[in-house]
Formats: structure tokens, C-alpha cells, sequence
């Protein structure tokens, strides 16, 4: 197993929010995990980055635990957040913003061809190259959110944790984050994503989580949820 996460509790105050959630993800795996509002899968995401310590349970990565580590050592560990509010920095170039997502400052082995590179970024997002001296703020939703996900890449995680990624963003744009989390996915980057268009996920995913309020509460291939109509009243549809 890539990420084992095992009986997590976290709490906002006095508020419960990760109630035991567990779930496991296979190295290469594009997982989904999927719910309603304010079920937990942000808070679930932010907990195995440690941007939100949880009370107890683990957070396993690679066989080793990582549980309580800060965001920083988790990205050091291998892991990679992109988040719902999609965090570039707005005066800096496409290309400075894809750079300050090195870590340590350093491509190591850049000849390898696994290791992400600005070049091998720019293979799979050449909107973005288009644009390598423009300032971020000058990109639309969709090309922030490329760049976001770019720059995750740069930090050469063995799993990426995806937060909404096609939110806010026009059909067409949506159809290309698409496609861009279907190539690195095959390019060998595990994915645990979290989206609210169904059809994009389940046309990605292998796996899915269904949250509750504050926990899993149904898993199974993209098929068993697709056919099982109750199951997707339950947790999804309104
Ligand atoms: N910083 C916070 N402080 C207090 N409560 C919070 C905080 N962030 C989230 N919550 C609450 O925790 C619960 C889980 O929130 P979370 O953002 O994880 O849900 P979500 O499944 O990602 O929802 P959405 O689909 O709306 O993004 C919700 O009830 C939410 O209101
Ligand atoms: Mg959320």
C-alpha cells in the first residue's frame, strides 16, 4: 500500500469532524473520494498533508508513519496538496511559480525521466508555456488551477491529494484539468481526488470513498457505484 489511513479523529474545537475515517491508497491509484458539503473530504485531505492535526490515528506513507508531521515533511516524505483555493502566487511568472515548487531549492537526477522538470511540465501543459513570463494573476481559473497542479508536480510526489479541481472552472477547462490528472495518473502519480462533477470523477477514478458526516461510509469500484442507484442517492445526489 501507498497510503494506509487508519481511524482518523480530528476535531475543529468542540466539533467532530473525522469520526474514524480510514482508507487506503495502491501505488499508481487514482482514488475518489466524494460526498456532500461539509462531509469532511477537505478537512480528510488536510489531516493526511497536516495542515489539521488529527486527535488520534494514523497516517501511514510508504510503510512509515507520518502521522503528525507538518505539511513540509509530508511533502519531503512524498506527498503532494493541491488545494481547493488553488494557492499560486499572483506576481510571480508562470515559470518563477512552477520553480518555487522544487523542493529543497534543486532538481535532483533531472535526466531520470520519471522526475518532473519545467520541460516535462511543460509536455503536458502547453497553455502554460504559452504563458511561461506571465505574471499568475493574468491566468484564468483553468490555467491556475494547471499551474497549481504543475507546481505540485515539480515537488516529484508519489501522490498528489486533489481538492476540487474543476470547481469554478468553464466545461472546456474542466474537460482539460481532465485530462491533465488522467496523464499524470498514467505517468505513474497516484491521486486521491476529491470533485463534485461525478461524471469527471468517476470517469477518472478506479476506486471511490463515499464520506457521510464525518465518515466513510461506502467503498467500492467505479462500477459497483454506478450501478448501485441507492447507494448514490445516499451519498450524492440531493
Ligand atoms: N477551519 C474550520 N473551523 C471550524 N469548522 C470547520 C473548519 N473547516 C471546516 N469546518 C467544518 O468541518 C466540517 C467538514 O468540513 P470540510 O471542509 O472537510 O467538508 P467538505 O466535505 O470538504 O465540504 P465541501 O464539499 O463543502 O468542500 C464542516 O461541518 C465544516 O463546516
Ligand atoms: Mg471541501
Amino acid at each position: 500500500m501507498l497510503l494506509e489511513v487508519k481511524d482518523l479523529n480530528t476535531f475543529y474545537g468542540a466539533s467532530h469532524v473525522l469520526q474514524g475515517v480510514s482508507l487506503n491508497i495502491g501505488e499508481g491509484e487514482l482514488v475518489a473520494l466524494l460526498g456532500r458539503n461539509g462531509m469532511g473530504k477537505s478537512t480528510t485531505l488536510k489531516t493526511i498533508m497536516g495542515l489539521v492535526k488529527q486527535k488520534s490515528g494514523q497516517v501511514i506513507f510508504e510503510g512509515r508513519d507520518i502521522s503528525g508531521f507538518p505539511p513540509f515533511k509530508a511533502a519531503q516524505a512524498g506527498i503532494g496538496y493541491v488545494p481547493e483555493e488553488r494557492r499560486i502566487f499572483p506576481e510571480l511568472t508562470v515559470l518563477d511559480n512552477l520553480l518555487l515548487g522544487i523542493k529543497g531549492g534543486k532538481i535532483k537526477n533531472p535526466d531520470d525521466p520519471h522526475v518532473w522538470t519545467v520541460e516535462r511540465i511543460f509536455k503536458h501543459f502547453p497553455k502554460l508555456q504559452e504563458r511561461t513570463s506571465q505574471q499568475g494573476r493574468f491566468l484564468s481559473g483553468g490555467e491556475q488551477q494547471m499551474l497549481s497542479i504543475g507546481r505540485s508536480l515539480m515537488g516529484n510526489p508519489r501522490l498528489l491529494l486533489v481538492d476540487e479541481p474543476s470547481e469554478g472552472l468553464a466545461p472546456i477547462m474542466v474537460q482539460e484539468v481532465r485530462n491533465v490528472l488522467e496523464e499524470i495518473n498514467k505517468a505513474g502519480v497516484a491521486i486521491l481526488l476529491v470533485e463534485h462533477n461525478l461524471k469527471v470523477a468517476l470517469s477518472l477514478a478506479q476506486r471511490v470513498y463515499l464520506m457521510g458526516k464525518a465518515h466513510i461510509g461506502y467503498t467500492g469500484t467505479v462500477d459497483e457505484v454506478r450501478i448501485n442507484d441507492e447507494v448514490r442517492a445516499q451519498y450524492l445526489e440531493v
